[in-house]
């Protein structure tokens, strides 16, 4: 194994620090919770705040994905001491300097306008002032007595987001924005627990207390199936669905394989006859109840939103619960041009939106909300010592306990930008997706597989030989090609993430449902205001290079 420059520097300073023999004593540990006593330990203090936010920050310019400068098993041998060291090890300013200057080259740039493969990516500087403010003050919102003013501005800042996706009128929001009986949603960590939320609500209105039945929350699900004379529930969400929806259904207890995925359409968005047809099949089973149907605002792997008013109209019909898990697509609402590519949103009963993706949020902050400000009612718990019934105590409606206050980070990120401000973010992805899509299309090296309806996209490396061999292919020999461009494809996204100059992430998609052929397919999400598309070409002129050196030759001679 290679001994780094960084290895020395790190081993000189732990030989210093050991020298100097660090001791925990009641003097030094008083000294770590009490601010500054003088200047000097103030401008020392400062200079800690220097190194974080701006060399902390040079890393980002070196490399951007996992590279082949240290491998993963390399990596893994630097962090193999399970003891903690009984005497104190470092000083701060060793232990921040050890993390700017040894941790952070090894860490992910997911800020490179070059970094498009996932949904985490450049945040705006201010959040990072922001986020330290949270943890300064350190307010628990689980209850009013850690936090006040803090549950109060977070009471507000639902009301803002609630108002963006319904858009009730002004008397609504005087009534609920401050009332401790009702609530229009909750911050939780992010997408997953929102759409955990969101069905733990559903679950528990589907299965509401009845006739000596105490409900499901109480006597849980053997009970309120016999209760309800059924034995089991189901939930209906896409293919496209993300398996969050999955982990909160194993949770819940209701059984992640009753998570019934619709088909698609070649659009990737949910289909509606299939939908239907399930919903005909599963109002039919008397042994069956659908807990809640979902609807997609922005699918993970191609960005596709499902045709929300068509799937409220026909919940609204058969009585059934409707969310919509919006954790990527729901920032778009704030864009004027855009927010008509979710109409139909307001007729959900929750919404799943995630503050980290499209609010530029640091991670995690998730939100969820709800349409009737008493349906969180039904994930009720109060205790003695707080959470008294009445209350503004927000972790009566939480699955967590305590809680950071990040609605201080959104409440102000939305004062700084604006809707307009975020408009600007919205509208550039959508419209540089569309470009990256054109460049592709007209790229002989390239195929696009799913367009972009918001700001991501899917496309695979298919060479004008391979599309017209495809063309004359019966299905046996389209299956053996797909099997080479699969490899291809597989090979060219792990050479580029490797190499660490740019990164685009890859997923495994049908796309044209009669062939059910299986695709590898590169994907891209283009989140990033600095990511244009000159980058954009240069991403593509990366692949095809490494195309062209690793496998053309061999495709030469097979074609
Ligand atoms: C549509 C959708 N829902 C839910 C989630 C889960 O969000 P999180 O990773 O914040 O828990 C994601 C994450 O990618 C997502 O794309």
């Amino acid at each position: 194994m290679k001994i780094t420059d960084k290895d020395i520097t790190m081993i000189a300073t732990d030989k210093i620090e050991k020298k100097n023999k660090l001791i925990a004593d009641w003097d030094a540990l008083l000294r770590t919770f009490v601010r500054p006593e003088n200047e000097k330990a103030k401008a020392t203090l400062i200079k800690y705040m220097e190194q974080i936010l701006f060399e902390l920050q040079d890393f980002l310019k070196a490399h951007v994905g996992i590279t082949e400068e240290i491998s993963l098993p390399e990596l893994c041998l630097h962090f193999t001491d399970t003891k903690i060291s009984k005497d104190p090890e470092k000083k701060l300013t060793t232990a921040i300097n050890d993390i700017v200057k040894n941790l952070a080259p090894y860490a992910v740039n997911i800020a490179s306008p070059y970094f498009i493969g996932h949904m985490t990516s450049a945040i705006p500087f201010f959040m990072v002032h922001l986020k330290t403010i949270v943890t300064a003050l350190n307010q628990n919102v689980n209850k009013l007595e850690t936090s006040k003013v803090a549950s109060i501005v977070e009471k507000q800042v639902l009301a803002k987001i609630h108002r963006l996706i319904y858009n009730n009128s002004d008397s609504f929001y005087n009534t609920h924005v401050q009332n401790p009986y009702t609530t229009l949603g909750a911050f939780v960590e992010g997408g997953t627990s929102a759409n955990f939320t969101a069905l733990w609500v559903a679950r528990n209105l589907c299965f509401a207390a009845k006739d000596g039945f105490k409900g499901v929350e109480a006597e849980g699900l053997a009970a309120a199936y016999a209760a309800y004379n059924i034995n089991r529930s189901v939930i209906l969400v896409s293919r496209r669905g993300h398996f969050s929806l999955k982990k909160a259904a194993g949770f819940l207890g209701i059984g992640n394989q009753n998570i019934i995925a619709v088909d698609v359409d070649n659009k990737q968005q949910i289909n509606f006859t299939k939908l239907q047809e399930q919903i005909k099949k599963y109002t039919k089973d008397n042994h069956t109840k659908i807990l809640a149907v979902v609807g997609i605002a922005g699918t993970t792997e191609t960005g596709t939103v499902d045709p929300l008013k068509k799937i409220a109209g026909i919940c609204k019909e058969n009585n059934i619960y409707f969310h919509v898990d919006a954790a990527w697509g729901g920032p778009t609402l704030m864009s004027e041009k855009y927010k008509y590519l979710l109409d139909g949103i307001e007729l959900a009963d929750s919404v799943t939106i995630d503050g980290h993706k499209q609010f530029y949020m640091p991670i995690g902050c998730g939100m969820v909300y709800f349409k009737d400000p008493d349906s969180m009612e039904a994930v009720a718990y109060h205790s003695n010592y707080v959470n008294r019934p009445g209350s503004v105590d927000l972790g009566i409606k939480s699955i967590a306990g305590s809680r950071e206050a990040n609605s201080l980070v959104l409440d102000s990120s939305l004062k700084i930008m604006g809707t307009k401000g975020y408009a600007l973010l919205i509208d550039h992805g959508i419209e540089t997706a569309a470009l990256f899509a054109n460049e592709i299309k007209n790229r002989p090296c390239f195929e696009l597989i799913t367009p972009p309806k918001l700001n991501i996209l899917t496309y695979r490396i298919c060479p004008d030989h391979y599309k017209n061999q495809l063309r004359q292919a019966d299905p046996t020999e389209k299956w053996q090609i797909t099997k080479r461009l699969n490899a291809i494809n597989r090979t060219v996204q792990r050479i580029q993430r490797e190499a660490g100059f740019s990164f685009v992430s890859r997923t495994r998609l049908i796309p044209d449902i009669e062939s059910k052929i299986e695709l590898v397919v590169l994907r891209s999400v283009i989140m990033n205001p600095m990511t244009d598309l000159d980058i954009l070409k240069e991403i593509l002129d990366e692949q095809e290079k490494i195309y062209h050196d690793r496998f053309s030759e061999i495709d030469n001679n097979i074609f």
